[in-house]
Order: structure tokens, then C-alpha cells, then sequence
């Protein structure tokens, strides 16, 4: 390829909206342009990365025995309806009418389509196990999307589907995609983790999310460096502190704390340690009926350490909060309360509350907590003494650093990732609403068991820039850069000699089936380089008048310091040599 023949177009600044490193260098190099909010052009040089990208994937999953097709954008609501998710997908589902006032949706993910050929196609058990995958246009009209083709709207998605005869079956084609992922991953030449995740609403039987270590990563993952346990935030379990809780030994004191309305300013203020206090959470949960009529409403008090926060999904698995629960209003907090939040505790409550304990809490005595009047706290709090032991003890909070591996092989530490795929085991979420069924050995119908496999493949530029950049620009893994070299003349349009040597070099690579980029366009040394450091070519050929008469080239890879001279004789072997490595 020649640079006159392609299209190149950097920037030296990136526009005032992109967040992070890899937004701000995509559109500086030209990867993408932006159309609208999540929504981008894939320009030529950002196209050649996001094919190679594919080609990873591709070859990955026909070595695994996934068998591609491909299956529309434009869905019809039926299907969705089928699966009730036309109803209770929030905004995200983009709904559109066709010109007969019909319901089709932009597929964000294609589960329904796919168990509609399933159900069809696959009638016997002979017919199992399949696997089937697309790569194809998603859109999921997220509320805020940001930090360029990591969250869009639009973005390309390998989506893979597995359907086997029972859970065991299923199971080992969840094992095979796992597999593949960490091979496709491995090949691309990027540091991640697979960590155990939530199954979410569909309640399968087993997840993992494929995260790409950076500091920009939106999720926090846990993971325990000295075995090989790995969660997201989700799943990372707190476990029960190892102590017994300690027998009381203060006195309950109503001590006044005005304008403290958080624990740390309470332990500020009362010298004593976060660690003492514990922090008030107040949730609702509405029973209703058919009609969607609320018939009776429970307000939930749930106690987290002071230094502790909240995870709301592990709380949504708590019963009584499993069915959905929402955050309690003003007028329910102090209906129960008699206080405004800030000082809300379990003394001197005005109605019966719920009370969820957090593992770590249900542990502590002598404790802090509010007053349940404004500018107070009690403290010397203790469970069985002064108020009854709580009504629920559950893992509700999120873990910290420090915290013991709930595997038992040492402590936890946290790290920040971008989650590039995710496989799941379904089970027969989907195959019973739409009822999915083969024939066994006797001729008697059985569901389907089924696994769903995503891969972000736009995501995955934005995650490998993030993990390799420098101040002069992206630095590719050699794997799926736009170009694995580039050849830099300088004097290309002025001098022969250079310009015959380029073009052999650039032909030569060409026949060994290097992917060259040969900068033909006579621009300047500093700027040609520049425009291909930002672009993050690996390796790069430097030609000039002066080396050629001493029969040498300048060879510089992109994370080297400086560059190396070599006779002109050595370079083909040696680039092969380093293309191999
Ligand atoms: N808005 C988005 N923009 C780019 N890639 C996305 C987006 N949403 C999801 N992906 C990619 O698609 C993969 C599969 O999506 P899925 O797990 O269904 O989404 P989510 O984790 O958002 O529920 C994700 O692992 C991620 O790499
Ligand atoms: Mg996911």
C-alpha cells in the first residue's frame, strides 16, 4: 500500500469532547469521525484495525467449531415480544415502525432470532450441539455514551449462541468458547483477566467477563494475587469477618454530633476510628397486584460499615429485595425514621423497618450510629443489647483491597478493567419462553440449553490503545495495527535512488506478505514521522540518500528509544525475523 493511494488524516489537537487516551488518539490519527452522539464513521486507517481485529475472531471461532451466519439489524417486535423483552427492555432497546405501523427494533443482541432458526432448524438431538455466530451492527441507544467507540451507540459486535441437549452438554460448549476467547485475546496481544460475573436478570448458570487491564477500564476488578481467583465488583464475595463479635464493653450514649451528618465527620469529630460507625442505607421494596396497584410497601434499613459502600446487586439478591426494590422516599423515611437522613439509625424507630446487616456489621459492638434525631448519634451501640439482632445478615457491600480472598489464599486486590467479552451460560432462559425444543432418543421434546458469547470488537481498539500508548501516539500490537510496517523515504520525490529502493523494499515485503505501508507522499522527515508514531505502526524503515550510498537503512520499532542502522542486505531478514518474534 501506498501512502498516496490511501487515506491519511491527522490531527495535532483532539476536539474538546474525547475523555480518555485512546478517543483522543483515534480521532487524532484519523481512526474515526464521529457522526453523532456514539455514533462514528470507521475512516480507512481505523477500518483496517477493526478487519484484523475480525480475522482474530473469525479464525477463533471456526477453530472452536462455531459456524458463522448472519442475522439482521432490523428485527421484528414479535420475536422480542415472544421473549417479553420488547416490554421490559428500558430505552436502551431502540424501537422503530415501519411504514404498516409495525414494531421492529435495532438489534442490540440477536438471542431472540437465533432461538427462532434454533427452534426450526434444529429438531432432533442429532442436530446438537451447534454453535452459532455473527459478526454484525449493534445498537443499544445507551444513556451516556462516551470515551468514543468504548460506549457508543452504534458498534460492531461477534455475537455466538450455543445450543445443546442438557446442562453438562452446555456446559462444555461454555468451556470451548472460554477457550477461544483466551486464545483470540492471547493472539491480539492484549494483558486481561477473565473474572467470574453476575448472571444479571436471565439468572443462567455461569459468566465471565473478559477485562482488559487499564486504569481508564470503567469496572473494578477483583482479584487475589496469590491464587487465581478473579470477580468483577458484583461477584467479589465479602466473607464474614474470621473474629467473633466481641462482648460489650460501652455504655449506650445519645452524643451529640451537630451537623455530622456523614461517618467520617462523626469519627472526625468523636476521634474514633471510620471503622466504628456504621452507615444507614434506606430502601423500599412495593408489593402490587395485576393491576400494578401498590397494596403494601416495606421499608428496608440496610447497615453497611462506615468505610464500607453499598452494592446495590448484592443487596437485589437478599430476600425480600429479589423481586426489585427502589431507594425510599422522603415522606417513608420519616414516617419511619422521624428524621432526615444523615441521622438515621435502628434506635427509636417510629414504625418497624427491615433490618439487613452487613456481614461485617452483624460482627461489631460498641458501635455508632445516628440517633434518629437531627445532630445526634448513639454510640456504644450493641446488637442484642440495646436493639434485637438483625432481621437479615447478608454479604451487601463491595469488597476492598486488603479484604480475604473468599478462596482462602491470601487478600484481595483491586484493579481497574474494560470488559471486552463475555460468555455466558444461559441454560433455558430463552428456550422455554419461546419454547425451543429437540427431539431426544424416545422422540419426546426437550429444551434447549443454550450459552451466549460477546465480543466488543470496536471496544477492543479503544481497550488496546488504553493499554498501549506513549506521548508521541498509539503503539499497535503488531497482531492488528492498521500497518505492520511502514517504509519512510525521505526525498522520495527528489531522488531516484530513494525512491528505487523504497518501492523494491515495499514490493519485496509486499511478496512476503507483509502488511507495508510505503509513505509516498514526499512529506517532510518530522512530519511523515510523527503522523506515524501517532498512528502506532510497529515498526518502521527509514530510507535516505545518505544511508544508501553507505548501503544502510535505519530500522526503529516503535517502543524502541532510538534507531538502529543495518546494511541494507540485513534488513529483509532481519524484519522477517522480528515479524516472526
Ligand atoms: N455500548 C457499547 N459500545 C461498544 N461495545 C459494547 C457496548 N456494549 C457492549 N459492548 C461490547 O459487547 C460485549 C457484549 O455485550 P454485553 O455483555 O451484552 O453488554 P453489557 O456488558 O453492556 O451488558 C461487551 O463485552 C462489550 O465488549
Ligand atoms: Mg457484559
Amino acid at each position: 500500500m501506498k501512502a498516496t493511494q490511501f487515506f491519511i488524516s491527522t490531527l495535532k489537537e483532539a476536539p474538546a469532547d474525547a475523555e480518555v487516551m485512546s478517543h483522543k488518539l483515534m480521532m487524532r490519527a484519523g481512526f474515526i469521525k464521529r457522526l453523532g452522539a456514539g455514533i462514528y464513521n470507521y475512516m480507512p486507517m481505523g477500518l483496517r484495525v477493526i478487519r484484523k481485529v475480525e480475522n482474530i475472531v473469525r479464525e477463533e471461532m471456526n477453530r472452536a467449531g462455531a459456524i458463522e451466519l448472519l442475522m439482521p439489524v432490523v428485527q421484528p417486535a414479535e420475536l422480542w415480544q415472544e421473549t417479553g423483552r420488547f416490554q421490559t427492555n428500558g430505552p436502551e432497546l431502540l424501537r422503530v415502525k415501519d411504514r404498516h405501523d409495525r414494531d421492529f427494533v435495532i438489534q442490540p443482541t440477536s438471542e431472540e432470532v437465533v432461538t427462532d432458526i434454533a427452534r426450526q432448524e434444529l429438531r432432533s438431538y442429532r442436530a446438537l450441539p451447534k454453535n452459532f455466530y455473527h459478526i454484525q451492527t449493534k445498537f443499544r441507544d445507551e444513556r451516556r455514551p462516551r470515551f468514543g467507540v468504548m460506549r457508543g451507540r452504534e458498534f460492531t459486535m461477534k455475537d455466538a449462541y450455543s445450543f445443546d441437549r442438557d446442562l453438562d452438554a452446555a456446559s462444555k460448549s461454555y468451556d470451548i468458547m472460554f477457550k477461544a476467547y483466551t486464545r483470540i485475546f492471547e493472539r491480539m496481544g492484549l494483558t486481561f483477566r477473565a473474572v467470574i460475573a453476575d448472571n444479571g436478570s436471565i439468572g443462567g448458570v455461569r459468566s465471565h467477563e473478559f477485562q482488559v487491564i487499564a486504569d481508564t477500564g470503567e469496572d473494578a476488578i477483583i482479584y487475589c494475587p496469590t491464587s487465581d481467583y478473579a470477580a468483577n465488583i458484583e461477584m467479589a464475595e465479602a466473607v464474614a469477618p474470621a473474629a467473633k463479635r466481641a462482648a460489650p464493653s460501652a455504655a449506650l450514649v445519645k452524643t451529640p454530633t451537630p451537623g455530622r451528618a456523614t461517618c467520617e465527620d462523626v469519627a472526625a469529630l468523636l476521634g474514633v476510628p471510620l471503622q466504628q460507625t456504621v452507615k444507614s442505607l434506606v430502601l423500599a421494596t412495593d408489593e402490587t397486584n395485576d393491576a400494578g396497584d401498590v397494596l403494601k410497601t416495606t421499608v428496608w434499613l440496610l447497615l453497611v460499615r462506615g468505610d464500607h459502600s453499598l452494592n446495590e446487586i448484592k443487596a437485589s439478591k437478599v430476600a425480600g429485595l429479589n423481586k426489585g426494590f427502589r431507594f425510599a422516599t422522603g415522606a417513608e423515611i420519616d414516617a419511619h425514621f422521624g428524621c432526615k437522613p444523615g441521622y438515621l439509625g435502628l434506635i427509636g424507630l417510629k414504625q418497624p423497618v427491615k433490618i439487613v446487616a452487613d456481614r461485617t456489621v452483624a460482627q461489631m459492638s460498641d458501635f455508632i450510629c445516628g440517633a434518629n434525631e437531627v445532630d445526634f448519634h448513639y454510640t456504644g451501640v450493641n446488637w442484642g443489647r440495646d436493639v434485637p439482632e438483625p432481621d437479615a445478615v447478608a454479604d451487601i457491600r463491595n469488597v476492598v483491597a486488603g479484604d480475604p480472598s473468599p478462596d482462602g489464599k491470601g487478600v484481595l486486590a483491586i484493579q481497574r478493567g474494560i470488559e471486552v467479552g463475555h460468555v455466558f451460560l444461559l441454560g433455558s432462559y430463552y428456550s422455554e419462553k419461546m419454547n425451543a425444543t429437540y427431539l431426544d432418543e424416545t422422540g419426546k421434546p426437550q429444551l434447549m440449553q443454550m450459552g451466549c458469547y460477546g465480543i466488543g470488537i470496536t471496544r477492543i481498539l479503544g481497550a488496546a490503545i488504553e493499554q498501549n500508548f506513549d506521548e508521541r501516539g498509539i503503539i499497535w500490537p503488531a497482531a492488528i495495527a492498521p500497518f505492520t510496517v511502514v517504509i519512510c523515504p525521505i526525498g522520495y520525490d527528489r531522488s531516484a535512488e530513494v525512491k528505487a529502493a523504497a518501492d523494491q523494499l515495499h514490493d519485496d515485503l509486499q511478496a512476503a506478505g507483509v502488511d507495508v505501508m510505503l509513505d509516498d507522499r514526499g512529506e517532510r522527515p518530522g512530519a511523515m514521522f510523527a503522523d506515524w508514531e501517532l498512528v502506532g505502526v510497529p515498526h518502521r524503515v527509514v530510507i535516505s540518500d545518505r544511508g544508501l550510498k553507505e548501503g544502510k537503512v535505519e530500522y526503529q520499532g516503535r517502543r524502541d528509544a532510538q534507531a538502529t542502522t543495518l546494511a541494507s542486505a540485513d534488513l529483509l531478514p532481519s524484519l522477517k525475523a522480528k515479524l516472526a518474534a
